[in-house]
């Protein structure tokens, strides 16, 4: 059976992001449930209006990206207790022209780390709000926000004992949400 294909949307551009080594995690702890592909939005151009009658290619290849897909999970930082700018341009980006929302339809999973112990739940919540609006179903249970701490990935970038657990039972429902969802 073929494998579901999953984008995966990380929130921030940082080199050492930690939301960017836990997407990384995810890739490796899910490889066999799932096959990943990464869709990047650290080029698109600020969304314009304007250009919705001509938009750009590296626009149209996230557009492509995205209905390429059977299932979402993005993987963000929250940013002053909210959703990061670039991640909100990405969605507005794919979300257009009118009637030609990409990201319709599309079965996500929400998760962020965060030194801190708030832990990106603010913004997972109004992702959340967006994510509604553009008929993507997101899954509602179980949450996961997580706090990183030294030692949070191993060496080699896997989850370490204490969380690999957790995190595999959060994936094994988000492969039943996909095949439940999808279109
Ligand atoms: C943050 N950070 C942060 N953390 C949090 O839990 N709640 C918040 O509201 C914010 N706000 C915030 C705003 C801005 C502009 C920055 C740069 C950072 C801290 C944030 O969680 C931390 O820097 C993470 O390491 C960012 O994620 P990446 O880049 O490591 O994936």
């Amino acid at each position: 059976m073929q494998k579901l294909q999953i984008g995966m949307v990380v929130g921030s551009l940082r080199k050492d992001s930690l939301n960017r080594q836990l997407a990384n995690a995810i890739v490796k702890l899910a490889q066999e449930d799932f096959s990943f592909k990464f869709i990047e939005i650290g080029q698109l151009p600020l969304y314009n209006q304007d250009d919705d009658d001509h938009q750009t290619d590296v626009v149209k290849a996230l557009k492509a990206a995205i209905v390429a897909c059977d299932g979402l999970i993005f993987v963000s930082p929250e940013y002053n207790r909210s959703i990061p700018g670039v991640l909100k341009n990405a969605l507005d980006h794919g979300s257009r022209p009118p009637g030609k929302n990409s990201w319709g339809g599309k079965p996500a999973a929400l998760i962020g780390i965060s030194p801190s112990a708030v832990g990106t739940a603010i913004s997972q919540q109004h992702l959340r709000g967006v994510l509604a609006t553009l008929d993507v179903p997101t899954m509602c249970q179980p949450e996961m926000f997580l706090q990183y701490k030294e030692g949070f990935f191993d060496k080699n970038g896997n989850f370490n004992e204490g969380s690999r657990d957790f995190v595999k039972k959060w994936v094994d429902r988000f492969s039943r949400w996909v095949v439940t969802n999808k279109s």
